[in-house]
């Protein structure tokens, strides 16, 4: 059987499907519920970010789950606005008090700013403390991933980017490998618009898998950590039964031709740290 878990470079394990929470909200216990349905599916990757306002949601549905703590890996982030190190420590504490939860398994640097060297400071020193398992960032080119390679003393053990196969990162990816960085997608199924393309039609009639499925499935074979988001049960259970099957090697090719170096939508976060 296909092994569903990975390991960090400091040894760490991590399961290779996660479950994305953006757009979640605290409100009506959706966070909550939605979470506590997407464990008892199998899910035991989630990621959500103080960004998100969905923390104390989040949180809820892991406490109410009934799984261990141990048997879940958790991930949220610290945002723009609270970079540089004594912020950075700040939003980690509140961010941990709003899950309700007595450590973080992997803390995220959401998008690079020009306080990056005092954030990842501040990242190296929770590690350190041992409040977090893991650090990493989000959002790095391969400027920015070897920029902070040059300057740290841990290095980043992830980096989030936006993936899909219209935005395939490929170099990026093998940049990632070099360093032992496990990558992991946003965006993964391209925001759930997904019927415009016709090679990923053709592989789902092929496969007899559902466009999502074929493109996770992508993921997964690119040794990329997916992790799609959705608030609906049938795709929550959709979005994780890829492991059933195997995209060819020559398909998995035509998926890769289709990238285009697109975002899904542009991000005005992009430009605020720049590396010459
Ligand atoms: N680090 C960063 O900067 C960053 C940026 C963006 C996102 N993220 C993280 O990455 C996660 C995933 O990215 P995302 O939410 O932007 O996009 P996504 O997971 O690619 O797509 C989510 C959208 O697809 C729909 N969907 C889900 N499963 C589907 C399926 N099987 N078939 C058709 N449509 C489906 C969902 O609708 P329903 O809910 O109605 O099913 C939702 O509208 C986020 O939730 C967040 O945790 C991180």
């Amino acid at each position: 059987m296909e092994r569903r878990i990975r390991q960090l470079s400091n040894g760490v394990e991590i399961p290779i499907v996660g479950f994305g929470t953006y757009k979640l909200q605290n409100e009506n216990n959706e966070a909550c519920n939605i979470i506590k349905e997407s464990i008892d599916l199998g899910y035991r990757n989630i990621d959500t970010a103080s960004f998100y306002n969905n923390e104390e949601g989040i949180g809820k549905g892991i406490r109410e789950s009934g799984i261990h703590r141990e048997e879940l890996f958790v991930t949220t982030k610290v945002w723009i606005d609270d970079d540089g190190y004594e912020n950075t420590i700040n939003a980690f504490n509140k961010s941990l008090d709003k899950l309700g939860l007595e450590y973080i398994d992997l803390y995220l640097v959401h998008w690079p700013t020009e306080n990056i060297k005092e954030t990842w400071r501040a990242m190296e020193y929770l590690y350190k403390e041992k409040k977090v398992r893991a650090i990493g960032v989000c959002n790095f080119t391969v400027k920015q991933i070897e920029e902070i390679i040059g300057f740290s003393e841990i290095n980043p053990m992830v980096n989030q980017i936006e993936i899909h196969p219209k935005r395939s990162e490929k170099e990026l990816l093998k940049v990632c490998k070099r360093h032992n960085i496990v990558v992991q997608a946003w965006s993964p199924i391209m925001r759930g618009q997904l019927s415009s393309n016709t090679i990923i039609k053709k592989l789902s009639q092929k496969y007899n898998k559902s466009e999502a499925q074929i493109i996770l499935r992508w993921h997964l074979q690119n040794n990329v950590i997916a992790i799609p988001k959705t608030s609906k049960l049938n795709r929550i259970k959709e979005n994780i039964n890829i492991f059933d099957f195997e995209i060819e090697k020559e398909d998995i090719d035509e998926i890769d031709s289709i990238n285009k170096n697109e975002r899904m939508k542009p991000q005005k976060y992009e430009n605020l740290y720049k590396v010459v």
